[in-house]
C-alpha cells in the first residue's frame, strides 16, 4: 500500500521537486547510486569486479520527452564504454538500458529514434566485448520494447531484455525468449501496475516469478535470475539441478548497494553474480522504485533526514 503511494507520487513533478531538494536525499540515493559521473561509475565497475562480481551499468535516465536529451544518454553510454575498454573485462561487464530514456517516449517516431540510440549504445558495448539489456519499464512499452529487441539482435544476437513476472502477458512472452541464444533478465517487476495487466500480491508475483523461471530454466536460452530474495534463489538452485544447468549455464543479478553480502557469497560460491551499477545524476525515479519495494528503506530515509 505505502509501496504503490510513493510510486503514484514519484510520478508527481512536485514531489519530485521536494524530495530532489532535500539537502540530505543525496546522502541516501548514495546507497543506491554508484555516483553522478562516468569516472564514477567506471571506479564503481573496477571496485566491484576486482571482488569477483561481474556488473551491467546503467546511466539513469527514463521517459525523455525531448530529442536531444535522448541523444545525450546514448553519447553518455558510449564515453561510458570507451572509458571501460582499458579494464578488459569483455562480457565480466555489460551495460543496462531503459528505452525511455534514448527515445521511446518520442511521440510516434519514439520506437525509430530508440532503436537508433539503442544500436549506436550496442555497437559501442560489442567494441569492447560486452553486451546490452533492455530494462523493461511500465506495462504499456513492453510490444516497443519487445519489438526493438527483435531489430538489435539481428545485428547483435547476445542483446538482452528484462521480463517482468508480474505481468499476465510474462509467461508467453518467456516462452518465446526461452531460445538458444537468448538472454532474458527475470525479475518481478517495480512499477505501479493495474489489476487489469499484472499480480497484485507479493504471493501472487512471487508464484508467478516461479512460472516463468521454470520456463527459462527449461529453455535453451541464457536466464538471469534477478532477485535478492533467497526463496527464488534457493528455487533456481533446485531446476539447475533438474534441467542440468552448470554454473555457467545461468546467473544471478541484484541491484548495486542491496544484499551486498549475499552478492559477495554466491560469486565465492562459483556462481556468476552480476550486479546493477546506475549511475547518473537522474536518480529520481530509480530511488522511489527503491523506497517502494521495501519499508525499511523509507525508515532509514528519515532517520537521515532527522540527522540520524
Ligand atoms: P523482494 O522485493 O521480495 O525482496 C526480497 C528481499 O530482498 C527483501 O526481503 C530484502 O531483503 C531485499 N530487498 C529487495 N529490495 C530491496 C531494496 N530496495 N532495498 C533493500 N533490500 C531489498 N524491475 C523492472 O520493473 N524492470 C527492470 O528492468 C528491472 N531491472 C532489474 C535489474 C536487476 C539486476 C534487479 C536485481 C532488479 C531489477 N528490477 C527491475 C527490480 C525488480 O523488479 C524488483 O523490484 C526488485 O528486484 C525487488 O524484488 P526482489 O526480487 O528482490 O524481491
Amino acid at each position: 500500500m505505502l509501496g504503490s503511494l510513493l510510486l503514484g507520487a514519484s510520478r508527481v513533478p512536485l514531489v519530485r521537486r521536494a524530495v530532489s531538494g532535500v539537502p540530505l536525499t543525496r546522502k541516501v540515493v548514495d546507497r543506491f547510486v554508484a555516483g553522478e559521473t562516468t569516472q564514477n561509475a567506471v571506479d564503481a565497475v573496477r571496485r566491484l569486479t576486482s571482488a569477483g562480481l561481474t556488473v551491467t551499468v546503467d546511466h539513469l535516465g527514463e521517459e525523455t520527452k525531448d530529442a536531444e536529451a535522448a541523444t545525450q544518454t546514448a553519447d553518455a553510454y558510449v564515453a561510458l564504454l570507451g572509458a571501460l575498454s582499458g579494464l578488459g573485462l569483455g562480457d565480466r561487464a555489460e551495460a543496462s538500458v531503459k528505452l525511455s530514456a534514448v527515445g521511446q517516449a518520442l511521440g510516434s517516431d519514439g520506437g525509430k529514434i530508440a532503436l537508433e540510440n539503442a544500436l549506436r549504445i550496442c555497437e559501442a558495448a560489442h567494441a569492447v566485448g560486452a553486451n546490452v539489456t533492455l530494462d523493461m519499464e511500465d506495462h504499456t512499452t513492453v510490444d516497443s520494447t519487445l519489438e526493438i529487441l527483435r531489430a538489435l539482435r539481428h545485428d547483435f544476437p547476445a542483446t538482452g531484455v528484462a521480463i517482468q513476472a508480474y505481468l499476465f502477458r510474462s509467461e508467453a512472452d518467456c516462452r518465446d525468449l526461452a531460445h538458444e541464444g537468448s538472454r532474458v533478465r527475470l525479475v518481478k517487476g517495480a512499477y505501479a501496475e493495474p489489476a487489469s495487466v499484472a499480480h497484485q500480491s507479493k504471493n501472487e508475483v512471487d508464484k508467478a516469478y516461479v512460472r516463468c523461471l521454470r520456463i527459462l530454466m527449461s529453455g535453451a536460452g541464457y536466464p538471469m535470475v534477478a532477485t535478492h530474495d533467497d526463496r527464488l534463489i534457493s528455487i533456481t538452485e533446485t531446476l539447475a539441478d533438474r534441467f542440468g544447468r552448470s554454473r555457467g549455464e545461468y546467473e544471478y543479478q541484484m541491484l548495486y548497494g542491496i544484499r551486498t553480502d549475499k552478492q559477495r557469497a554466491l560469486a565465492g560460491a562459483g556462481h556468476t553474480m552480476r550486479v546493477y551499477i546506475p549511475y547518473g545524476d537522474d536518480w529520481y525515479g530509480y530511488f522511489m522504485r527503491r523506497l517502494a519495494e521495501r519499508p525499511a528503506n523509507i525508515a532509514f530515509f528519515l532517520r537521515a533526514l532527522g540527522g540520524k
